[in-house]
C-alpha cells in the first residue's frame, strides 16, 4: 500500500499548508489531522503542547505515514524541539523554512515575526535568524485576536485593520522591511497586513517552503509518489461539520468528507 504524508496542526490552519503541499506534490496521498477539540494551542503551556503533539503523531503513525509535516508554528516553535530525536519517521516543522526564506528575502536587515503569544515567547524565529545571520535585527509581536478574526471569516473588515494596526505598531516603528507570518491562520490576512504596512513589504508565508522541504526530503529517501488519484483524508477531534464549512477558505476547494476521531493513546 502507498503511504501518505501525514500533516497535522492544531486545528484548521494547517489546511494553508496542505494547499501548497497539494501543489507541489499533487500525486502524493495526504492524512490530515486537526485537533479540533483542543484548539488553540497558542495560549497553552509547553509541557501541554508536547503531550498534545505526541498524541497526534501518534495518531498519524497508525496510519502508517511515511513523513509528518507538522503544519502549526505553536508545536514547530515549544515541541519540535522537544520530541524530535523520539520518532523514526522525519517531522518537518514550519520554523526553519520560514526564518531561510526571510534572511534570503529582507535588504535592510529587520525583520518582524508575528504569530501566537507561545510562538513568540519561545524565540524559535528570532534564534534561528540570529544562527544563519547574527546582524539581522528582529522584532516579535504576538497576534493573538487574528485566530478567532481568520475563523469568523473576517478577513477585510475595519476591526482587523485597527486591531493590525495596533499589534504591527513596533514593526513600523523598527521599520521592517520582511515579515514572517508565523501562524498557519495569518496568511489569510495577508491584505489587510500589506495595508497596514504599507506596499513595501515583504511577507513570508512559510507554506511554500516547507512544501519545497517535504518534497526534497521525500526525493532524497526516495519515498515520492506518484498516484494517478490520490488519496486526501481529513481528520479531527470534534466539529467535523465546522472544520468542512471553513475548509474552502483555507485550501480554496471543499472538503467532502472528514471523520471524527477521539485519540486513544
Ligand atoms: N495553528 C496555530 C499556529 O500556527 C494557531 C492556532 C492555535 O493557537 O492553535 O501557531
Amino acid at each position: 500500500m502507498s503511504r501518505a504524508i501525514g500533516v497535522f496542526d492544531s486545528g484548521v490552519g494547517g489546511l494553508t499548508v496542505v494547499k501548497e503541499l497539494i501543489h507541489q506534490l499533487p500525486r502524493e496521498n495526504i492524512v490530515y489531522f486537526g485537533d479540533t477539540a483542543r484548539v488553540p494551542y497558542g495560549i497553552k503551556s509547553q509541557e501541554t503542547i508536547v503531550r498534545f503533539s505526541i498524541e497526534n503523531i501518534l495518531f498519524l503513525l497508525k496510519q502508517e505515514v511515511k513523513l509528518i509535516c507538522v503544519a502549526c508554528n505553536t508545536v514547530s516553535s515549544i515541541a519540535l524541539p522537544v520530541i524530535r530525536n523520539h520518532f523514526k519517521v522525519p517531522l518537518v516543522g514550519v520554523i526553519s523554512p520560514g526564518a531561510r526564506e526571510a534572511v534570503y528575502a529582507t535588504k535592510n536587515k529587520r525583520i518582524g515575526v508575528i504569530g501566537t503569544k507561545a510562538t513568540i515567547a519561545s524565540k524559535a524565529y528570532e534564534s534561528e535568524i540570529k544562527a544563519i545571520s547574527p546582524d539581522i535585527k528582529v522584532v516579535s509581536c504576538a497576534c493573538p485576536l487574528f485566530v478567532p478574526f481568520v475563523e469568523e471569516g473576517w478577513i477585510n473588515e475595519r476591526a482587523v485593520f485597527d486591531v493590525a494596526k495596533r499589534y504591527l505598531q513596533p514593526l513600523k516603528v523598527a521599520s521592517v522591511d520582511t515579515i514572517i507570518l508565523g501562524c498557519t491562520h495569518y496568511p489569510l490576512l495577508k491584505t489587510v497586513i500589506k495595508k497596514v504596512m504599507g506596499g513595501g513589504v515583504t511577507l513570508i508565508d512559510s507554506a511554500k517552503q516547507v512544501a519545497t522541504e517535504v518534497k526534497q526530503i521525500l526525493n532524497r529517501e526516495e519515498l515520492l509518489e506518484f498516484n494517478p488519484g490520490p488519496r486526501r483524508d481529513f481528520y479531527v477531534s470534534d466539529g467535523p461539520a465546522w472544520f468542512s464549512g471553513l475548509a474552502k477558505r483555507f485550501l480554496g476547494h471543499s472538503v467532502k468528507k472528514v471523520t471524527k476521531v477521539s485519540l486513544n493513546v
